[in-house]
């Protein structure tokens, strides 16, 4: 069996910097043809300059081509809505990114009170940039299954009433509130869906012992979420499309005794994706959602190039090179059962 589909872009990715960057970049150029860059480097991508230095960095680690970094924006306490003007008109920049401070990998610098950034987010909204959220509450007394539930209710809902033209994402929707309420907003209101949270519950990160590559943020919850976001994902509703959070650490940051945030998925991604619409026997879902959903929610023309998964056993490798470290891929020394043509 074979499935073709209009190559898809990923929006969000974890590339990271230098040598690692060059280790997973091929990786998401082999499935798709653009993706939105996170900014959460050590040294966060908060200016335009910074950006348009890093959109160099990685072209020039792909001399082959076909790979479009989108740029976003790391948003600040201090972020200018200058800045959002200058990022506008650079052409390469298309997102800021809000982290709530202390929300997860890189987020010292993100923004304390989201009310300070309300200047900002107006000039978001003028030039129709988008703003994409990484949607937790960091206050130490809410649970951590707990954060996304809270942050839709206290964060969330307040900024899109009143910010009602601004184009939001809420990333890596982990729960049924989160799909809820994402079907309920307008259509300025979208949702990504990452593929390992569409195959994971937090039973996979617990039971039988602790597994670290399974640990992400914001981390897996009950099956009854899991099942919510694959009935999103497979429903037709341009609302979900494809956003990895595909998120590399070295193997020794992650095994070990606080390990750190993040899932590799860019190895295999569309395999990955591919394995979760099968299990809902939704197949025919996956183009839209991995190739046209989001596209048409960034305003940016549909990709021509396609490509063409065939159901093979395909064999994730247990490591790969990654520096002078390794890196383990999600479900690492297991077989998917798609693979690239
Ligand atoms: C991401 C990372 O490592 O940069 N980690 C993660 O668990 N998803 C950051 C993020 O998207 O939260
Ligand atoms: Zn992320």
């Amino acid at each position: 069996m074979k499935l073709t589909l209009r190559k898809p872009d990923d929006f969000h990715l974890h590339l990271r910097e230098g040598d690692r960057m060059a280790a997973v970049v091929q990786d998401s150029a082999r499935w798709c043809r653009r993706a939105l860059i996170m900014p959460n480097l050590k040294e966060p991508v908060r200016s335009t300059q910074a950006a348009l230095d890093y959109r160099d960095e990685i072209l020039a680690a792909l001399p082959q081509g076909g790979f479009e970094p989108l740029m976003s924006l790391y948003l600040t306490d201090r972020t200018t809505p200058a800045e959002i003007s200058q990022a506008k008109a650079s052409g390469a920049v298309v997102a800021a990114k809000l982290y709530p401070q202390g929300a997860t990998t890189n987020s010292d610098l993100g923004v304390s009170h989201i009310e300070g950034l309300y200047p900002v987010l107006e000039a978001l909204e003028k030039t129709g940039m988008v703003l994409c959220i990484h949607g937790e509450v960091t206050a130490p007394e809410v649970d951590i299954f707990d954060r996304e539930a809270v942050f839709l209710d206290q964060v969330l809902d307040p900024l899109v009433r009143q910010f009602p033209g601004l184009k939001v994402v809420l990333e890596h929707v982990t729960t049924a509130e989160g799909v809820a309420f994402v079907e309920a907003g307008g259509p300025n209101l979208a949702g990504t869906l990452t593929a390992h949270h569409l195959l994971i519950n937090r039973n996979d990160l617990l039971v039988g012992g602790i597994k670290p590559h399974h640990y992400c943020l914001p981390v897996a919850k009950r099956e009854k979420h899991r099942k919510a976001l694959l009935k999103a994902a497979t429903s037709g509703s341009p609302k979900f499309f494809l956003g990895s959070d595909s998120a590399p650490h070295p193997q020794s940051a992650k095994e070990c005794a606080s390990g750190c945030a993040g899932v590799y998925t860019g190895y295999a991604l569309l395999p990955y994706y591919a394995a979760a619409f099968e299990s809902a026997g939704a197949l025919e879902a996956l183009e839209d959602f991995a190739s046209r959903f989001g596209a048409e929610f960034y305003g940016l023309p549909l990709n021509e190039e396609s490509l063409t998964l065939v159901r093979e056993p395909y064999l994730i490798p247990n490591s790969l090179e990654y520096g002078s470290d390794a890196l383990i891929p999600f479900w690492a020394g297991q077989q998917v059962a798609w693979k690239l043509q």
